[in-house]
């Protein structure tokens, strides 16, 4: 029995570069069994029953289609039609779905900045999004951070290469992957992450602003030594002061999240930090992160924090 069902919305991956190969890779996994819905019911008439028992069999339901007009291609949202149905996902008895997972995984021609306000497709995803995450309400379903690749068009000779949209359809899995297997950090992580790098873009003057991010007994290895408690990282902070000038851009990459047993958060992740040096020179170097955080009192804080140069 597989864990997740990924149900393929892609009307013809015959002529698809990323949806064929995402699907290729998950194909690949003990724990997925893939539905081409296109090629099961070439002529749209649709096993309910089959389907059903798919979606009652797993724990999470991935939803993986090209973005089509704004929504899902024809084949997926007669998929929904036909199998979603009164006492199986909706209604007084319909709770056949409650508690399983749900993932849109969704390749977009668009580029990211034309999904906003004032950009020309004027709409966030989010908000694109909405009927889907409504459907997930109604089916008493478990919404998932949706997993959303842009620029994914490939016309030959005219629009992206095939590389390009490949390469981009290789870390859409691998994001697809990080959600579904829970390596993604979770939103108070994140916004201590952003909180953080906020910080140190600035550079403020006062380092007692970051005191309340970190525990007591905190541990500093970084390239400048090793640095323990507050105290330690006044010290280091004073020799970041000492080599770059405020207005850093910190670009966080590749993020991996783990719960450990002793109920601490591992964190790894790519850092690329760019500015100007006290010198006035340009600055721009990758390093690699390990954080570990611990809950006090409710509140996330850094208990180990680990950079190292490539
Ligand atoms: C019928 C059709 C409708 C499309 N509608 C949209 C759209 O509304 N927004 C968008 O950004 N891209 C749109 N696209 C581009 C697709 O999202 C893109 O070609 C697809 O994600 C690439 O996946 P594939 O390589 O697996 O075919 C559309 C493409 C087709 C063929």
């Amino acid at each position: 029995m597989s864990r997740i069902v990924v149900i393929s919305g892609h009307p013809n991956l015959e002529q698809s570069y990323t949806n064929r190969l995402i699907l290729a890779r998950l194909h690949q996994r003990d724990d997925v069994s893939v539905r081409d819905l296109a090629t099961l019911y070439p002529d749209s008439r649709i096993d309910v029953a089959a389907e059903q028992a798919a979606l009652l069999a797993a724990e999470v339901v991935v939803l993986q289609f090209p973005f089509y007009w704004y929504s899902v291609p024809g084949i997926m949202k007669q998929w929904m039609d036909d199998v979603l149905t009164y006492g199986f996902a909706y209604g007084s008895t319909g709770d056949k779905l409650k508690g399983k997972k749900l993932v849109v995984s969704t390749t977009v021609g668009g580029p990211d900045e034309s999904y906003q306000a004032g950009g020309y497709n004027q709409y966030t995803m989010e908000q694109l999004l909405f009927p889907l995450h409504q459907l997930s309400t109604l089916t008493q379903m478990d919404w998932q951070s949706p997993v959303i690749s842009h620029g994914m068009v490939f016309i030959p000779g005219v629009y992206n290469t095939q590389e390009l949209v490949e390469s981009r359809a290789e870390q859409h899995v691998e994001r697809l992957l990080a959600e579904l297997e829970g390596r993604l950090p979770s939103a108070p992580v994140v916004e201590l992450m952003q909180q953080w790098f906020a910080m140190l873009d600035q550079l403020p003057a006062d380092p007692e602003v970051y005191l309340p991010f970190m525990a007591d007994n905190v541990v500093f290895e970084v390239p400048e030594g090793r640095f323990e408690g507050h105290a330690g990282f006044v010290r280091w902070y004073d020799a970041l002061l000492g080599q770059f000038q405020p207005g850093l851009s910190h670009r966080i990459e590749q993020v991996s999240a783990a719960q450990t047993e002793t109920g601490y958060c591992t964190l790894a992740f790519t850092v690329t930090v760019s500015g100007t040096s006290t010198g006035g020179e340009p600055v721009s170097l990758t390093v690699q992160e390990r954080w570990q955080l611990v809950e006090q009192d409710g509140v996330l804080q850094i208990q180990h924090y680990q950079v190292r140069l490539p």
